[in-house]
């Protein structure tokens, strides 16, 4: 399979600033068919939605196309999609919608892996209607959550399940379709996070057997977005607050407000630019698509072992991010030495890879970490070997002792 990284760098304008960027997980740098595309949807007649006007209908296309795209991204129906603002947004406005339904003595599963936008909202919302909240756990050691972990919180009385397609910390990918017929079998709904997974890895929301399925596009080379795909049945059934003049049509109902067309014709154009990686062969965007991320994969995995291969001769380097099934995604500490001075000393030359627990607080504690976490690495589309070179390079220079340090 070829993947031209070069090809893919010259199209992203931010990286001729000269940054070795791997803090894709954080949010990914642009490509200029995305930046074009928001540009080109200001630059015609815009108005509200509608068929009567030029600016009504490009509105009414920025939408029906942006809805096509993300459905052929996730492998789910157009009509159940739901765009917002973030993620985060998306998730607390289903975690209050569905706690309408729920009564005190139900209970809801949230994981000690998840980012936090996957668990304080579902925890508020119980808190809300008297549910209880139980807690997945995960394995430290191995990074792995594993469908005995979610069996052992399931009960008879549990109505949802929250659980990430991909740690944004440690890349741990769960095994999603196991859970979601656990879950089923138990008569719960699941809700996925895919946030961090939607950025590596081919999805199909049905195979994967998520209810919900949230991602964001700025993770995916596009710009601020949140998307959240469903069954059209399920989204029938619930009832958002909405205001009284607004539609109660499937996905509108859930959508408050105008949606910010320039940004759903700049998510369309992250999915046209994906489609094209690895130069896949003439089909369908779905088709292109599932191509595209084997290419994506693979080249990601081949930078990945060059990397883990560089540091396991570092010594005083611990990896973190050790789940046999995981996103390029790596988790670093430094014995006697913080993350936080790796992160600044990185970026001093040029290489960006920030340090936190980036939200997944809870997973940051589990692993023993605090609240601090540790250095992330996160290998993204246009990731070359001389980033990583430059990477390891720096880590290696950052941990010798030097003659005026104390
Ligand atoms: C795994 C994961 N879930 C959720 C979020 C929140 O996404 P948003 O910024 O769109 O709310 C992030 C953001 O970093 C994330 O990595």
């Amino acid at each position: 399979m070829t993947y031209d990284v070069a090809a893919v760098r010259s199209r992203i304008p931010a990286l001729k600033a000269g940054g070795a960027h791997f803090d894709g997980p954080g949010g990914t740098q642009t490509p200029q068919p995305v930046i074009d595309a928001i540009g080109a949807s200001l630059a015609a007649p815009l108005s509200n939605r509608g068929a009567g006007t030029p600016g009504e209908r490009n509105a009414d296309g920025i939408v029906a196309e942006a809805r096509q795209a993300m459905a052929d991204l996730l492998g789910s129906d157009p009509s159940g999609i739901v765009f917002g603002r973030s993620a985060t947004q998306l998730t607390y406005d289903c975690a209050r919608t569905l706690a309408k339904t729920w009564s005190p003595g139900d209970e809801v599963v949230v994981t000690r892996l998840d980012h936090d936008a996957n668990i304080r909202p579902w925890v508020q919302a119980a808190a809300t209607a008297g549910v209880t909240v139980r807690w997945a756990d995960f394995d430290p050691a191995t990074g792995e959550l594993t469908p005995e972990h979610i069996t052992a919180v399931l009960t008879e009385r549990t109505r949802l399940v929250a659980v990430t397609a991909a740690s944004n910390l440690i890349g741990t990918r769960p095994a999603i379709d196991e859970i979601a017929r656990l879950v089923h079998r138990a008569g719960a709904l699941l809700y996925v996070d895919g946030v961090h997974c939607a950025a590596h890895a081919a999805i199909d929301v049905g195979r994967l057997g998520a209810d919900f399925f949230v991602c964001s596009s700025y993770k995916f080379l596009g710009p601020h977005l949140g998307i959240l795909a469903a069954a059209p049945d399920l989204l029938e059934g619930m009832r958002p607050d909405k205001l009284a003049p607004s539609t109660d049509a499937v996905p509108e109902r859930f959508e408050l407000g105008t949606l910010p067309y320039e940004l759903l014709a700049g998510a369309r154009a992250a999915v046209d630019f994906l489609a094209g990686l690895g130069t896949p062969p003439p089909g369908t965007r779905r088709e292109r698509l599932a191509h595209a991320f084997a290419a994506l994969e693979e080249h990601e995995h081949a930078l990945l072992r060059r990397l883990e291969e560089a540091l396991t001769g570092f010594g005083p380097i611990t990896p973190h991010a050790r789940a046999a099934h995981r996103t390029p995604t790596l988790l670093l500490t430094f014995d006697g030495r913080d993350s936080a001075d790796a992160y600044r000393y990185l970026a001093e030359r040029g290489v960006i890879a920030p340090a936190g627990s980036f939200y997944a607080v809870e997973a940051s504690r589990r692993l023993g970490l605090g609240d601090t976490g540790g250095l992330r690495v996160g290998l993204a589309p246009y990731n070359d070997a001389q980033d990583v070179d430059r990477l390891l390079e720096g880590l290696a220079d950052f941990l010798t002792p030097h003659p005026n340090s104390a």
